[in-house]
């Protein structure tokens, strides 16, 4: 979808901001590209490798945590070398940490895209959802590899889940969040919004986390990208927390008529309370995934082979095939589309195939002279096909064309009643078709 991979707009400052710096550390600063619960984050440029970066800063540390200072320090680097250890396709690489003026900063790639929050929002269009399952199938396969090196992410939100121009998604912020904001809970205590939407049942207990509880916050995100709801809210922070503890999942289906029960079950699987109960690993999750991906895609197929059929169905030369003929004939030809002023078959080539035009109209001309308009129904390239003669005429689609297009090379796959049928029906075609021209003919020449 277009929209949610757009880049978002350049972040504004206000007036009470700090001035965007012209360089930290040895990276220069271009634009600000977002704020964060706890800093900026900047397109900048390394210099000495030549290549864009995102420059994300952490606040200083306030007065109340001063004395915790070196030991945050020292765990932000700690987190920061586990995170930079981490190098996957569908993972933000983080490429240099550092402390400047008192402020930490983390380097990472430079994601030309948007974060996956567009893709959420409540009245917002909402993906396919074959592409959803697309787009989480990828993230359970980077939080997979993540965590057979024993890092958890424990911050998966759509904001930490960018989606490239091409609509690739890459997981980010990596450990690094809980350690680098301590104040995180106190923050959300106050705004009841953010983070805590997407935490799982033991995360709001502050028990201890488990890959299985990534998973259930990429569940969250799931849902919310399907229906433009997270499953839970709250009108304050105790209500959502016990809600995430206690209330059952609101049945996803209810919100998303299109989606295959199978991918409610999954949905209900991930954010099931306890933790025995949900997926054990990113591997587990996305192979069942993959399945429904595959399934979804070969729905779709069975969908337009099914509207192919119907399309050839209206079409008086199938008249006399059966459905099952029909699908013979789709499987060994090719059903085109062309724009209108696309040429079909040109004049002096060779081409041994024969065309039936399905939808739109076509224009038949030598030279620069219209000979003749054909229509749905109509077939022309006969003697092409019979003979793989040169073409002696050019035919270009004067609008939106649908042609089905036969060669005898594949039509010999078909069954052989199948292909009599065809060879009969074509041969009426072909002498009605030479009659017609011979009739032209004698009238010309009589006039
Ligand atoms: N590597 C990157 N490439 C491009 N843009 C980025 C990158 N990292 C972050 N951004 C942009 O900066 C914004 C802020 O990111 P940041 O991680 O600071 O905020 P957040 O995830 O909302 O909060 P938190 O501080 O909890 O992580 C993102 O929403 C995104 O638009
Ligand atoms: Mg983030």
């Amino acid at each position: 979808m277009v929209d949610s991979t757009l880049p978002s707009q350049p972040a504004q400052y206000s007036s009470d901001e700090p001035p965007m710096p012209e360089k930290i550390g040895k990276y220069e600063i271009h634009s600000l590209v977002g704020k964060g619960s706890c800093g900026f984050v900047y397109k900048g440029f390394d210099p000495f490798v030549r290549r864009d970066v995102a420059v994300k800063t952490s606040r200083g540390f306030t007065e109340d945590h001063a004395h915790d200072e070196d030991s945050i320090q020292r765990a932000f680097f700690t987190e920061a070398r586990a995170a930079g250890m981490l190098s996957h396709p569908h993972i933000v690489s983080l490429y240099d940490a550092g402390t400047e003026d008192g402020m930490n900063y983390l380097v990472m790639e430079f994601v030309d895209g948007d974060t996956l929050m567009p893709a959420c929002a409540k009245n917002g269009p909402r993906l396919p959802v074959d592409k959803v399952v697309d787009i989480i199938f990828k993230c359970a396969k980077a939080l997979d590899y993540s965590h057979s090196r024993g890092v958890l992410h424990r911050d998966i939100k759509p904001t930490n889940i960018m989606l490239t121009r091409e609509g690739v998604p890459k997981v980010m912020d990596f450990s690094v969040a809980e350690v680098n904001d301590p104040t995180a809970v106190v923050d959300a205590k106050r705004n009841a919004v953010g983070s805590p939407l997407y935490m799982s049942p033991e995360q709001v207990q502050r028990n201890k986390l488990e890959p299985a509880s990534d998973l259930y916050s990429l569940g969250v995100v799931m849902y919310q990208l399907l229906t433009g709801e997270t499953p839970y809210t709250g009108a304050d922070l105790l209500h959502l927390f016990a809600a995430i503890r206690h209330a059952p999942v609101p049945p996803v289906e209810a919100k998303r008529s299109d989606l295959p029960r199978e991918l409610s079950t999954l949905i209900n699987r991930l954010l099931a309370k306890k933790v025995e109960e949900r997926y054990q690993s990113g591997r587990e999750l996305g192979n069942d995934l993959l399945r429904i991906f595959e399934r979804l895609k070969q729905a779709d197929m069975n969908l337009s082979r099914r509207e192919s059929r119907d399309s050839l169905r209206s079409l008086r030369f199938f008249d006399s095939f059966s459905d099952e003929e029909i699908s013979e004939i789709l499987g060994a030809s090719h059903l085109l589309n062309y724009a209108p002023g696309q040429e079909i078959v040109r004049e002096g080539e060779i081409d041994g195939a024969f065309y039936l035009i399905a939808r739109g109209n076509a224009e038949v001309r030598k030279g620069n002279t219209l000979i003749d308009t054909l229509m749905k129904g109509d077939c022309f390239g006969e003697i092409g096909f019979l003979t793989a003669t040169r073409r002696t005429a050019t035919v270009k689609a004067a609008d939106q064309v649908l042609a089905l297009r036969v060669s005898s090379t594949l039509l010999d796959q078909v069954s052989t009643d199948c292909q009599l049928r065809f060879y009969k029906i074509f041969t009426q075609t072909l002498i009605y078709r030479l009659s017609l021209t011979n009739a032209k003919l004698s009238a010309a020449k009589g006039g």
